[in-house]
C-alpha cells in the first residue's frame, strides 16, 4: 500500500486503505482493557489540534489517541490565539510549521480548509470536520463500530435520518458504508435531502416506509441549527414528531432489534427520546470508545514529510 500523508475525506480512500485502518484499530482497542494503555510508535512526534469550531468528542478523542501512541499533543485554542487579532489560517500554519509539528488535526467551518492546509505543510493533516464536506474519522469509527456489531457489512442495510444536506457526517458515513457493501436509505425533511444525492442513497418519504424496509441499523444525525441560514422545517417539535425516534417508533425499532447510532452531540427530544439512550442496542457510547482506537490507527498510518 502506498504511504499517505493526509486524511482529508473518505471519497479518496481505497477499500484497502479503509480495511487497513479498521484492522489496525482492533489491537489498539484491546489495549484499553490493560492497565497501561500506551504504546510507543509516535514517540518524539508532535500532534497539534487546531479547532476553529467547537467540539467535545472529536478533539478530546484525538488528544487521548495521540497520547496513547506516545505523541506529544498541543491544543491550539482559536479563541485565545492570534486568530482573534486577524491572523489568517495560512499565516497560522506557517507559524506552526516553524514549530515542526508532525500532525495537524483541523476542524473548520469552511469546506476545503484542511485540503488547503495540507498543501502548505509537511505535517500530516487530518480533517476533523470541514463545513458540509467531510468528517472522515467519524465515518471510520462508525464503520469499525458496525463491523464489531455485524461482522461482514455486505448487504446490511443502514437508514440515515435527518439533515443530509448540511451533514459532513452523512456524506462521509454514506461513502464508507457504500464502499463496504452496505445498502443505504435516507429519510428527512424534503428540504434537507439533496436532489443531487449519490445514486446509492435510496430516499424514503415517511418513517413507516423506511422502517418497512427493515434496516439493520438506524443512524440518527444531529439537527445542525447552527448551519442553517434558512428555516428548513417548522419547529423542533414538528421535526421530532415526523423524523424523530419517538417513543412509539422506538417500540417498533426495539421489537425488530434494530441497532441505533448517533455521532453526537445528541439533541434529546429532537432526534431521539430518552428511552433510546438506555436501549441495549444503542451504539453511541461504543462509537465514542472506538473513536480513540480508530484515531490511534489513523495517526499510526499517516506518514508526515517531517522525518
Ligand atoms: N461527532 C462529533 O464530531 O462530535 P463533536 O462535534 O463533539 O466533535
Amino acid at each position: 500500500m502506498e504511504p499517505r500523508k493526509d486524511l482529508l475525506d473518505i471519497a479518496s480512500l481505497s477499500l484497502e486503505e479503509i480495511e487497513f485502518v479498521l484492522k489496525t484499530a482492533g489491537p489498539f482497542k484491546e489495549l484499553f482493557t490493560k492497565s497501561i494503555k500506551k504504546v510507543p510508535p509516535l514517540r518524539g512526534k508532535t500532534v497539534l489540534t487546531l479547532f476553529y469550531e467547537p467540539s467535545t468528542r472529536t478533539r478530546s478523542s484525538f488528544e487521548i489517541a495521540a497520547k496513547r501512541v506516545s505523541a506529544d499533543v498541543t491544543n491550539f485554542t482559536v479563541g485565545s490565539s492570534s486568530v482573534v487579532k486577524g491572523e489568517s489560517v495560512l499565516d497560522t500554519i506557517d507559524t506552526l510549521q516553524a514549530m515542526k509539528c508532525d500532525y495537524v488535526v483541523v476542524r473548520h467551518a469552511a469546506a476545503g480548509v484542511p485540503n488547503m492546509i495540507s498543501k502548505h505543510t509537511k505535517a500530516s493533516v487530518v480533517n476533523a470536520g470541514d463545513g458540509f464536506h467531510a468528517h472522515p474519522t467519524q465515518a471510520l469509527l462508525d464503520a469499525f463500530t458496525l463491523r464489531e456489531t455485524f461482522g461482514d457489512l455486505a448487504g446490511k442495510k443502514i437508514l440515515i435520518v435527518g439533515d443530509i444536506l448540511h451533514s459532513r457526517v452523512a456524506r462521509s458515513v454514506g461513502q464508507i458504508c457504500e464502499k463496504l457493501g452496505m445498502e443505504i436509505g435516507v429519510l428527512g425533511p424534503g428540504s434537507l435531502i439533496p436532489q443531487a444525492r449519490p445514486k446509492f442513497m435510496r430516499k424514503f418519504y415517511t418513517y413507516d416506509e423506511a422502517l418497512g424496509w427493515k434496516p439493520d441499523a438506524i443512524y440518527l444525525l444531529r439537527v445542525q441549527l447552527e448551519r442553517q441560514n434558512d428555516q428548513f422545517f417548522p419547529s423542533l417539535n414538528e421535526y421530532h414528531k415526523i423524523y424523530g425516534l419517538t417513543e412509539e417508533r422506538f417500540r417498533q425499532v426495539e421489537g425488530e432489534g434494530t441497532w441505533v447510532l448517533h455521532p453526537g452531540p445528541v439533541n434529546r427530544g429532537v432526534e431521539l427520546g430518552d428511552d433510546v439512550m438506555t436501549y441495549e442496542r444503542t451504539l453511541i457510547n461504543q462509537q465514542v470508545e472506538n473513536g480513540i482506537a480508530v484515531r490511534m490507527a489513523v495517526l499510526y498510518w499517516l506518514q508526515p514529510e517531517t522525518n
